[in-house]
Parts: structure tokens; C-alpha cells; sequence
């Protein structure tokens, strides 16, 4: 069984600084759901608050249309799973998994079959009597998995549960973590400042900077439409220009910016006059673009960072701008022409350029 998790209006204060500002969601149940977000913006302060370890210091929390507050974390219907996993090494794996069954009375006969059910859905079918010390990284990692959906928890917590695993077994424990969340059809809410773990398995992302949600909706509306200059720059790679809105008409803004006038969508329905900043991704740059309009900036190659199929050309920052601009780059076999210092004309069309109200960007 699962359950839905409303905040509605959450706040968490600690003395005069506000760790978690005014958060209100809806996530439902069966959902896979992330907060995506750098350190130190309030992702574990906002799972401690859900898991019942400590309750908001303004509006409320509800789990399946109940209210939380005064609930403790061994009365709430969730289970947290944290990086440190905190399994016990003297005990076997299926006395692991079992742990909290035993805690509450189950008999032996009961937990063993349990765990035996628990190993075959983490795909450990036979390994309860290994020892934890003879299972790799990601192994302990399901076994901890399998120990707290042992309890049978209707929501499942995750604060940063893959970061000290290494890449490619992290890789490959998002499609795991995904594949339990389908089998049992829980509810997970998941923690993460890694944009690539929250955008692969997640049903919904809510991108969090300093406390507040920037923005909530799918991984692909995140990436394709980031609604701040926060989540435009923190989700993927994107290329700025700032500058002054000087016309607005049929969904696209034109923008006067340090290194030319350039036109985008204008998404947010900016009026002239306003303080704008335009984004441009790396993989919808083009050399030499034929069908840019006037959305053209020349500047020298600073270099060529070669990746096989495709290759980032990086030219200098334009006017105005700290940032370099960069172009990612098919290898069509004529890379070879880009040389550091050459003037290069790169461009973009107006239906790939997003202008949003300035604001504030992402730490590179
Ligand atoms: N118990 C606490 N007392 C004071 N400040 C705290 C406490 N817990 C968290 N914070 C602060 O709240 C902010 C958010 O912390 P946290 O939720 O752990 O962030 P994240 O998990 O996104 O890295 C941080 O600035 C942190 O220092
Ligand atoms: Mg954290």
C-alpha cells in the first residue's frame, strides 16, 4: 500500500535562520518523487520533517490525509534510508533485513520467509546467509533497501542513499531503485543534489534553492522549460546573455544585450523595459547557423574539449559576460578547423532561446 504526502505551507526555522521557507506539494501516492537541490537548500532538513523526526515550525504535513504533527518517526507509515546504511556486519543478511520484524514480535519461522520474499524482490534471490561483509557496495545498498521495506512502510525516504557508491555502480542502482519503487508501488521520495539521479528516475522533480521550491513538474519540463535563472542554470549546462527587453510581440522578446540584440521565446510574458536574461543550451548552439537571424555572436575559439561522438567548442565570454559561450558539436570529421583564437560565428534560433526575468544564477 501507498499514501499520498501533502506539505502545505512548510516552514522550518532553526533560531532566525529559515532552513525550509514556505514549501507547499502535493506528492501523490505511487509517485517517484525528487528534491533536487545544492547543499546546505533544506532537502534532509525537509525528509527529517516528513520522517517525524522533527516537526515543522509552520504548517503542516499530512500522509494519507492525516496530519503528522506530534507523530513520531516509529508511529509514521515512512521508512528513511540514508548513505550511511547503517547495516550490522556480525549479522547475516536475512537477520538484517529482518531486524525490524524481530524488533516488533515476528517470529522466526514468519521473518525468514519475508526476507526470503525481500531477496527476491531486490534480485538476491539465496543470500540470506551471506555474511554483510561478502556483498559489494551496491548489494548493501539493496539489502538496506529490502531492511526497511521489511516493516512494510507505505512511503519510502532516501537522503542521498547512491552518493557513496561509485559512478558506475551508482548508474546502475538507479535503474534498481527504480525497478523496486515499480514492483512495490510506493510512494519514494528521494533526496539528491546529483541532477542526473533525480532526472532518470523520477516521475516528478521539485528543484529547491535556499530553503523555497524554484520549480516542480517532470524531468523534461524542467529541463526544457526551467521557469527561474536558478533552474535554468543548475539543471544541464546553459549559455547566458543579459540584457534589457526592448520588444515584445507574439510569444518572443527581443533583448539588447553587450554582445548584439538576440531574440527568444518569451515565456514568462516580460514587458519592455525589464531586466532580462536570455538562455541558450550548448546542444542548440550552432556554428556557423544558417537560420539564426539575427541571434549571431562572433568571438575567438578559447578551445576544443573532444568527447568522441561529439566534441564542447568553448569561445570566449561575450561582452557583458563571465561565462564563456558553449557549443556542443556532432563530429561530422571537420572539428579539426576549430583553432584556438579563430573567430568563430555561432547563433541560435529564437524558438531555442529562453528569456526569463533576471534573477539569480546557479554556482558553477
Ligand atoms: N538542527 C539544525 N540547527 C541549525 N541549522 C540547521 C540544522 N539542521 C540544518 N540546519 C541548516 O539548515 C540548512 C539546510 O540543511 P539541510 O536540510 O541539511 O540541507 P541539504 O540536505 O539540502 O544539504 C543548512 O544551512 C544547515 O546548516
Ligand atoms: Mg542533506
Amino acid at each position: 500500500m501507498s499514501r499520498d504526502v501533502e506539505l502545505d505551507h512548510v516552514t522550518m526555522r532553526f533560531g532566525d535562520f529559515t532552513a525550509v521557507n514556505d514549501v507547499s506539494l502535493h506528492i501523490k501516492a505511487g509517485e517517484f518523487f525528487s528534491f533536487l537541490g545544492p547543499s546546505g537548500c533544506g532537502k534532509t532538513t525537509i525528509l527529517r520533517m516528513i520522517s517525524g523526526f522533527m516537526d515543522p515550525t509552520g504548517g503542516a504535513i499530512r500522509i494519507g490525509g492525516q496530519d503528522m504533527r506530534g507523530i513520531g518517526p516509529n508511529k509514521r507509515p515512512t521508512a528513511l534510508i540514508f548513505q550511511n546504511l547503517a547495516l550490522f556486519p556480525m549479522m547475516s543478511v536475512a537477520d538484517n533485513i529482518a531486524f525490524g520484524l524481530e524488533m516488533r514480535g515476528v517470529d522466526k519461522a514468519a521473518r525468514r520467509k519475508r526476507a526470503e520474499e525481500l531477496l527476491d524482490l531486490i534480485a538476491l534471490p539465496g543470500s540470506g546467509d551471506k555474511r554483510i561483509d561478502e556483498l559489494s557496495g551496491g548489494q548493501k545498498q539493496r539489502v538496506a533497501i529490502a531492511r526497511a521495506l521489511a516493516v512494510e512502510p507505505q512511503v519510502m525516504l532516501l537522503d542521498e542513499p547512491l552518493s557513496a557508491l561509485d559512478l558506475k555502480l551508482r548508474q546502475h542502482m538507479r535503474a534498481e531503485l527504480r525497478a523496486i519503487q515499480r514492483r512495490t508501488g510506493l510512494t519514494f521520495i528521494y533526496i539528491t543534489h546529483d541532477q542526473g539521479e533525480a532526472l532518470t528516475m523520477s516521475d516528478r522533480v521539485a528543484v529547491m534553492s535556499r530553503g523555497r521550491i524554484e520549480q516542480v513538474g517532470p524531468s523534461a519540463s524542467i529541463y526544457d522549460a526551467p521557469e527561474t535563472p536558478f533552474v535554468a542554470t543548475f539543471v544541464g549546462e546553459n549559455n547566458v546573455f543579459r540584457g534589457k527587453v526592448t520588444a515584445a510581440a507574439d510569444g518572443l522578446a527581443r533583448v539588447e544585450t553587450p554582445a548584439g540584440v538576440l531574440l527568444g521565446r518569451n515565456a514568462r510574458g516580460m514587458s519592455v523595459g525589464s531586466d532580462a536574461l536570455i538562455f541558450v543550451r550548448p546542444e542548440r548552439m550552432r556554428l556557423d547557423p544558417a537560420d539564426a537571424g539575427d541571434n549571431r555572436v562572433t568571438r575567438p575559439v578559447a578551445h576544443l574539449d573532444f568527447e568522441g561522438s561529439f566534441a564542447n567548442l568553448v569561445l570566449s565570454a561575450p561582452e557583458g559576460s563571465p561565462r564563456p559561450i558553449l557549443v556542443q558539436l556532432a563530429n561530422d570529421g571537420r572539428l579539426g578547423s576549430l583553432q584556438p583564437g579563430a573567430e568563430r560565428t555561432v547563433g541560435f534560433a529564437p524558438a531555442d532561446g529562453l528569456v526569463l526575468p533576471a534573477g539569480e544564477l546557479a554556482k558553477d
